[in-house]
């Protein structure tokens, strides 16, 4: 690691770190005890000897790995950066135009009254792509594309997440994604409580809190239009090849994203599934995740 790296490494872990109340207060600055922990992960050596390097005591020294540890695994799992917990992406479905195709165009033929296929796509808090699934025809619900994808075989067998529990309010909370009203509600997939039947003040706040973390896969799916037009107006090409092109552009997104390339903003294309998910069936265990989420973001 280099001496950049490192410092900027102790100035993310520093306000955890001198937080009042902490559980294990130091006289030891940010960086002696960052580079305790890292020496002794990188060298496997003995605390004895990292006693020595560095002047600390033996106990001391193994105190502060344990403790450094937690810190990085509190404040730098990159679900901490939604400002909800267990959050580790967001997800939703838009429309790409195509030219009719020649074989069962009414298919394509979308709620919006253009041809299209659909793009599902899963963003991070970075707003670059994690999980694409494309060329389900226009007419499709974004539900049935969701249920039909790998993502929600993984979803559903348990390999789509680390099996991270944080227990909130008495309940076991998975790591999980945001969709919006035509998504199902499922472990790894919270959506809003359905409007219009009465919803408390927490409520409310939680649908607010919930929308916020989803504007990031709409400012995602604006900047990808943007910067690639093909997708923004109609994608002229087969609909053999369309698939491959849309993907290619989100792979450019991901890298315009990692180089901070600049992007000229579209207007969101309000993508809002008319058909919402009516919540029929779900698990229990479903709606008690959400509840307790609700009451840990009222508190
Ligand atoms: C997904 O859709 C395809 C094509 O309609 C179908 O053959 C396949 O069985 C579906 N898979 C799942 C998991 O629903
Ligand atoms: C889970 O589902 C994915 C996608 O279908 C599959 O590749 C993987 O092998 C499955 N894993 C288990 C443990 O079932």
């Amino acid at each position: 690691m280099t001496k950049t790296s490192f410092l900027c490494l102790c100035d993310i872990l520093r306000p955890y770190l001198t937080r009042e109340n902490t559980r294990f207060r130091s006289t030891f600055p940010v960086e002696v005890r960052v580079g305790v922990c890292l020496w002794r992960l990188a060298t496997n050596l003995e605390f004895r000897s990292i006693s020595h390097l560095f002047g600390v005591g033996i106990s001391t020294a193994c105190t502060i790995t344990q403790h450094i540890v937690t810190a990085i695994n509190r404040v730098m799992r990159p679900l901490e950066r939604w400002k909800l917990p267990q959050v580790a992406g967001a997800i939703d479905g838009t429309h790409i135009g195509i030219i009719a195709p020649a074989e069962d165009p009414a298919d394509y033929y979308n709620r919006k009254h253009f041809y299209s296929v659909i793009l599902q796509a899963v963003v991070d808090h970075r707003m670059q792509f994690w999980d694409i699934n494309v060329g389900w025809p226009g007419k499709v619900h974004d539900a049935r594309v969701l249920a039909n994808s790998s993502l929600y075989r993984r979803g559903e067998n348990g390999t789509l997440f680390p099996g991270w529990i944080e227990r909130l309010n008495n309940v076991d909370v998975p790591v999980h994604i945001l969709g919006d009203a035509a998504y199902p509600l499922l472990p790894w997939l919270l959506k809003p409580y359905p409007v219009g039947r009465g919803l408390t003040e927490a409520q409310t706040h939680f649908n607010f809190r919930l929308s916020q973390g989803r504007m990031t896969v709409e400012w995602a799916f604006g900047r990808l239009k943007g910067r690639w037009r093909c997708l923004l107006k109609r994608c002229d090409v087969h609909i053999s090849f369309v698939n491959q092109i849309i993907s290619a552009c989100c792979i450019l997104h991901n890298y315009c994203e990692i180089a901070n390339e600049e992007w000229e903003d579209e207007d969101i294309v309000d993508d809002v599934d008319d058909l919402v998910d009516p919540e029929i069936g779900h698990q229990a265990i479903c709606g008690q995740i959400r509840d307790a989420l609700c009451e840990y973001l009222a508190q």
